[in-house]
């Protein structure tokens, strides 16, 4: 029986080439720490995690290499930048097809005082745009949104949102979790004032890194989340007042830096536009041929150029979680069903509370692949 990954969207597989051998390597060979130790052996890690930095903020076109935060993930990130900017009586917006990332940190900052309202989107995940402006109040400080949804796969407008954020003084906070690797994300244009990201889905680095890139306006807004060792300043009892170290209490995750640095030098040698349409054409296959499946149902867009590798479907015929059971069991089919951690999505798209069974694809997948899953999904859904 194949095994077939079409669970991408959660976290990908296989990793960039070089990712596991560059962690070993660390582990084996170097093993020391950053910003502790004064020997060549600390200067030589102390260079891989600056040229880390350096090359995501490459990559996002962000302000400074200093601006870069390493977190664990995009979770992590997302809280930091939240908790640590928003205060009693603050109000910020965000879109109808937000993780639970984003909702939770916000619900949780209700009982300081913190208000969020949701920019209404379609059934299918298209973004209402002409409701921010008369949504905005006189204590909104943010727009907060995923660029792409985990959901229904809608890529959301940031350069126009950015734009909007930019016309009306308010802080800009993107979610790329789905994004970040393939997709081009510059934050100059978008006017993003913190982008966070996680290293293990599209940059198909390992687990357990991630961060932020943030602007010096909004840094200078945000008190740490967490307080600590940070190797410098130790003469202080206060947390450094400059970047990175005022974000990065404790020891980093090397291997992990390690890991995704070696990701990223995989994602410069590629070209990412051929890539992302290796990805669409897999997407495009697969929604076709969930068109022509009777028991099926898409959710989201048909058109692949606002949608990101991944598709939620319904079943009409038969439980969704049955289906991605007998698809692991019976052909080797890896998928993920249910609320995908997005409650706030599902509800906008309809799909709440049943969920959907999600396919969702990185580059390494094949057309056979697609096919074979087309063809035990009308298999499975016919019984
Ligand atoms: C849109 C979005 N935001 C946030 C996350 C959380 O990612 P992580 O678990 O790496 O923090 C995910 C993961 O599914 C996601 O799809």
């Amino acid at each position: 029986m194949k095994g077939v990954y079409f669970d991408n969207a959660s976290t990908s597989w296989p990793k960039a080439p070089g990712v596991a051998s560059e962690m070993a390597g660390y582990l084996e060979n170097i093993g020391c720490n950053v910003g502790r130790g004064s020997y060549e052996r600390a200067y030589t890690v102390a260079r891989k995690v600056y040229d880390t930095r350096e090359k995501l903020c490459s990559l996002f076109d962000g302000e400074d290499n200093k601006n870069v935060i390493f977190t664990a993930n995009v979770t992590q990130a997302v809280n930091m930048v939240l908790k640590g900017f928003l205060r009693q009586g603050d109000h910020v917006l965000i879109s109808g097809l937000e993780h639970n990332a984003v909702v939770r940190p916000l619900e949780h900052l209700k009982r300081v005082g913190v208000t969020y309202d949701v920019i209404p989107c379609d059934n299918l995940g298209n973004l209402e745009i002409a409701c921010i402006e008369k949504m905005i109040k006189p204590e909104t400080k943010a727009v907060v949104m995923t660029h792409g949804s985990n959901v229904s796969g809608s890529i959301l407008p940031i350069e126009a949102v950015g734009r909007i954020c930019r016309s009306q003084g308010l802080y800009f906070i993107v979610d790329a979790a789905q994004t970040a690797g393939l997709h081009d994300i510059s934050m100059k244009r978008a006017n993003i004032s913190a982008l966070c990201f996680t290293g293990h889905k599209g940059l198909m680095g390992p687990q357990g890194i991630g961060g932020f890139l943030v602007t010096d306006d909004l840094a200078e807004q945000m008190d740490p989340l967490l307080y600590g060792g940070t190797g410098s300043v130790s003469d202080q009892l206060d947390m450094p007042d400059f970047l990175p170290d005022r974000f990065e209490a404790g020891t980093l995750n090397l291997p992990g830096i390690y890991g995704l640095s070696s990701a990223l030098d995989y994602l410069c040698s590629v070209d990412k536009s051929e890539l992302l349409m290796v990805e669409e054409r897999l997407t495009s296959t697969f929604i076709r041929g969930v068109e022509a499946i009777d028991g099926l149902r898409l959710v989201g867009n048909v058109d692949i150029q606002s949608r990101c590798a991944l598709v939620s479907v319904e079943c009409l015929t038969r439980d969704n979680a049955q289906i991605a059971f007998e698809l692991d069991r019976d052909y080797g089919i890896m998928t993920r069903v249910g609320m995908h951690c997005a409650p706030l999505a599902h509800r906008t798209l309809g799909t709440y509370p049943q969920g959907t069974l999600r396919f969702s694809f990185n580059h390494f997948n094949t057309q056979g692949e697609v096919a074979y899953a087309l063809e035990a999904l009308q298999k499975l859904t016919a019984e």
